[in-house]
């Protein structure tokens, strides 16, 4: 699979090791920053949304999200046509964001997540298939609030 990751400054760290992770599984990853900080802040929607954009335009397949808690980055992936960003905090939520939401991007926290957590939650997430059936009717819903809602622009 080709997977993509983003973190902001709280989540370089964790971000940088989970890259490591995701080659050593076999798959192709790519970085969509933050490259450096040098102990600055950096503003999370700007790295979801390369990350999200990357995702809704199918240059990869799945995408990692990291910030301090996960939460500002899939606030702002979700705004993307067809994205499904997730926070995930223990294995069940890795497991049923895949199992019966389809997640797409997996956001996690490097605030509230230690590293082995977090590349187990990783783990998890990737080798968990979408259930289908009764779920993929809901998720179909969710695609037609957004057709309803949002009307892309994916080349701004
Ligand atoms: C940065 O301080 C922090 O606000 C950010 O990483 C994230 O947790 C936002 O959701």
């Amino acid at each position: 699979m080709i997977i993509g990751l983003a973190a902001d400054h709280a989540g370089k760290e964790l971000k940088d090791i989970l890259l490591g992770l995701v080659k050593a599984l076999g798959h192709e990853a790519i970085d969509y920053g933050v490259a450096v900080t040098n102990e600055q802040s950096v503003d999370y929607p700007d790295y979801a949304a390369l990350l999200a954009k990357a995702l809704a335009s199918g240059k990869i397949e799945a995408g990692v999200a990291i910030c301090g808690t996960g939460t500002g980055m899939a606030m702002a992936a979700n705004k993307f046509p067809g994205v499904r960003a997730a926070v995930v905090w223990d294995e069940y939520s890795a497991r049923m964001s895949r199992a019966h939401n389809d997640a797409n991007i997996i956001c996690l926290g490097a605030r509230t997540t230690n590293v082995h957590r977090a590349a187990d939650f990783l783990k998890i997430w990737l080798e968990t298939s979408f259930e289908d059936g009764r779920h993929k009717m809901r998720r179909d819903k969710i695609r037609e609030i957004e057709k309803k809602n949002f009307k892309p622009r994916l080349e701004e």
